[in-house]
């Protein structure tokens, strides 16, 4: 039968559509900020980066020009930070960072007139099961020694680690960064990030199927629905057979019918501008029939189809 195969033929374009859409994602070109995992998800997060104004340009009524204030509770000072940029804050020289390493600082906290770095920019984004992490390591040494400079080997220094969570409140709009913790030694500082650009997102340049091919595929399987349903429907419920197995066959043949005579009809006009007598013909028929849907007895074939129309109507 004919449409057993039309199902098939359409898995198989499916199938070859989307095989093509997981080979076109094998290759990965990840930008500073971002994380594609190896099972498609994307993650970006430049928008959570602060940026410097250039000189003269005034900010937008919605742009943060600020870098992210975290709040130290229970710590006797409140941290200054930015997401995959330097923070844009003027700060003084960070304890044990030379000054050329200075403008690279993403993360501080000023304590006794004192700047400590708690890390060097990174756009090093990590996926670590569904948390993505960024970390900064290289801040001011940890420990009370200040006196030691950045130049110094082996010496520990501090670090932040920074997570993120996707914020699915849909009235949120910042983010909001939390400070979670540090480490006895006062070495290694923990972040928590709540934002919507830390939910998972569709790879901007290669989509898989896009709006438009869902509402194709989704108006492939209604009509598959309903050519297949109805088949079955008209083959064991009103044992049909041949061409009468398909839905609402007398509605379309109706239709075809009508399309034909339309189209009798416009050549027919079209004709009456020849020299020929078939065209005038042609259209008086039409102009007999009542409705003009092929009950018009055009030939021993409309006859048939007459007769089993009624026959049709008489079952139903
Ligand atoms: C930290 O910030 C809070 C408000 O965000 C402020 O009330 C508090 O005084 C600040 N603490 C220090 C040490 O600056
Ligand atoms: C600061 O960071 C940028 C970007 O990672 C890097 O290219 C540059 O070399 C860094 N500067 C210093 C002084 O480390
Ligand atoms: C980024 O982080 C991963 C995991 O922590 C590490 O393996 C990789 O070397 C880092 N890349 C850079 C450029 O720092």
């Amino acid at each position: 039968m004919l449409f057993s195969s039309l199902p098939s033929a359409l898995l198989i374009g499916l199938a070859i559509h989307c095989g093509v859409s997981t080979a076109a994602t094998e290759e990965k070109i990840v930008e500073p900020c971002t994380v594609a995992s190896s099972t498609g998800s994307f993650y970006d997060l430049r928008k959570m980066s602060i940026l410097p104004l250039k000189d003269g340009k005034k900010p937008g009524k919605n742009d943060k020009i600020d870098d992210w204030h975290v709040r130290g509770y229970d710590f006797p000072y409140n941290f200054t930070l930015n997401i995959c940029a330097p923070v844009v804050a003027d700060i003084d020289k960070p304890v044990g960072i030379s000054s050329n390493l200075k403008k690279n600082v993403s993360a501080f906290y000023e304590h006794n007139d004192k700047t400590y770095s708690i890390g060097q920019l990174s756009s090093n984004l990590t996926l670590r099961g569904r948390r993505l992490v960024l970390q900064y390591t290289n801040g001011s040494p940890c420990g009370d020694n200040t006196k030691r400079d950045d130049d110094k080997k082996g010496e520990r220094r501090k670090s932040s680690l920074i997570s993120f969570h996707c914020d699915k409140d849909p009235l949120a709009t910042a983010p909001s960064v939390t400070f979670v913790g540090t480490d006895p030694d006062h070495c290694s500082y923990h972040f928590e990030v709540l934002s919507k650009d830390a939910c998972i997102s569709a790879e901007p340049a290669k989509q898989g199927v896009g709006p438009a091919a869902v509402f194709a595929i989704i108006g492939v399987i209604a009509i598959l629905v309903y050519f297949l349903g109805g088949v079955f429907y008209q083959r064991n419920v009103a044992h049909a057979r041949g061409w009468r197995q398909l839905p609402n066959y007398s509605m379309w043949a109706g239709i075809g019918n009508f399309i034909k005579d339309i189209l009798i009809i416009a050549t027919s006009s079209c004709a009456r501008f020849l020299p020929t007598h078939r065209g005038y013909s042609a259209l008086s028929i039409s102009a007999n029939g009542p409705s003009g849907r092929g009950r018009n007895g055009r030939g021993p074939e409309d006859e048939n189809r007459l007769i089993d129309q009624l026959d049709e109507e008489w079952d139903d």
